[in-house]
């Protein structure tokens, strides 16, 4: 079993939003049997999971000092990759989240608030010798600070190459236990969820060495990604000129199975195609190899 963690210290950052949509996007994906797990007193994971009606992700409270423990539960029970939300602090106790990680994700909003709490997040990683990889959340479209702020943050490590812009689909969406891909399966957040998984799922593959994570598709089209600019449509459009930024200087856990909750008939379905239509360089995406062979 492989383990992601979410940390950041900063409050507010996203860490919530983002693992239940990863978590989401995973079993959409086809990466195996995943679970959520939320160490976050504020049980926000845990209030959204209880409204979801579908039974995937697994779900599993737990209080930090019995972590290891749940995590133990979960690789005997099968669970391929668990997903772990962290409460906004640097504690101790967040370090021990941390040493289990093979992935630790930083959430980080394009503001100088976020920027400057990322170096604790980043000294816990290190201690543990664990790779980090920033994503960008909330950014404003076409807003400037979106590339200084990777290029500051990629002082410390690797920024995904995928942003998730704010948008009200993010918060909406979480309302009744679903996810941006669920509610609006065709919209630009829906993709920007699922081209970060396919981006982390990759990474992950190759961090942990495991060819069998490889995504099915490869992530080629994420090397342009940040050349494309969302427009208030949701259309995007190449940016010419490109700009270049100036850089900044810089209990016992609980196992709750799914599918115990609901009737099958409740269910929804997971996996639902992926209609996204997206153009880039005036190319069709169905003119693309990539998305061609979908
Ligand atoms: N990309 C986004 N677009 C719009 N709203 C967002 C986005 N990401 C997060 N939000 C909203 O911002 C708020 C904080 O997000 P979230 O709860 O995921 O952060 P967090 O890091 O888990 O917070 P905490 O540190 O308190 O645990 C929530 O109301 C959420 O709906
Ligand atoms: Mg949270």
């Amino acid at each position: 079993m492989y383990t992601i963690v979410c940390a950041s210290q900063k409050g507010g950052s996203g860490k919530t939003t983002l693992s239940g949509h990863l978590a989401v996007e995973a079993c959409r994906a086809g990466a195996g049997e995943i679970a959520l797990i939320d160490t976050d007193p504020q049980g926000s994971l845990a209030a959204w999971w209880n409204v979801r009606q579908a039974p995937a992700p697994h779900f599993v409270k737990a209080v930090m000092g019995d972590l290891e423990e749940a995590l133990t539960g979960l690789h005997q029970a099968g669970i391929k990759i668990a997903i772990i939300d962290t409460p906004p602090a640097i504690t101790q106790s967040i370090s021990k989240v941390v040493s289990h990680a093979d992935l630790v994700i930083v959430p980080t909003r394009p503001s100088p608030h976020d920027l400057r709490a990322v170096g604790a997040t980043v000294d816990i990683a290190e201690r543990h010798g664990k790779p980090v990889i920033f994503v960008i959340n909330a950014a404003t479209p076409r807003a400037r600070i979106t590339g200084e702020s990777a290029v500051a943050l990629s002082q410390h490590g690797t920024v995904a190459p995928v942003t998730i812009h704010h948008r009200v689909d993010f918060a909406a969406s979480m309302i009744d236990g679903r996810t941006v891909g669920e509610v609006v399966p065709g919209s630009q957040s829906a993709k920007e969820i699922s081209d970060l998984w396919l981006y982390i799922q990759e990474r992950l593959s190759r961090i942990v060495r495991d060819p069998d994570l490889l995504p099915e598709l490869k992530p080629e089209h994420l090397a342009v990604n940040s050349l494309l600019t969302v427009t208030e449509a949701g259309v995007e459009t190449a940016t010419a000129p490109v700009e270049i930024a100036p850089a900044v200087v810089a209990e016992a856990p609980v196992l709750v199975e799914g599918p115990e909750r609901r009737s099958s008939l409740e269910r929804r379905v997971l996996v639902e195609p992926r209609s996204h239509e997206r153009r880039a360089f005036g190319r069709r995406s169905n003119d693309h190899p990539f998305w061609g062979a979908k």
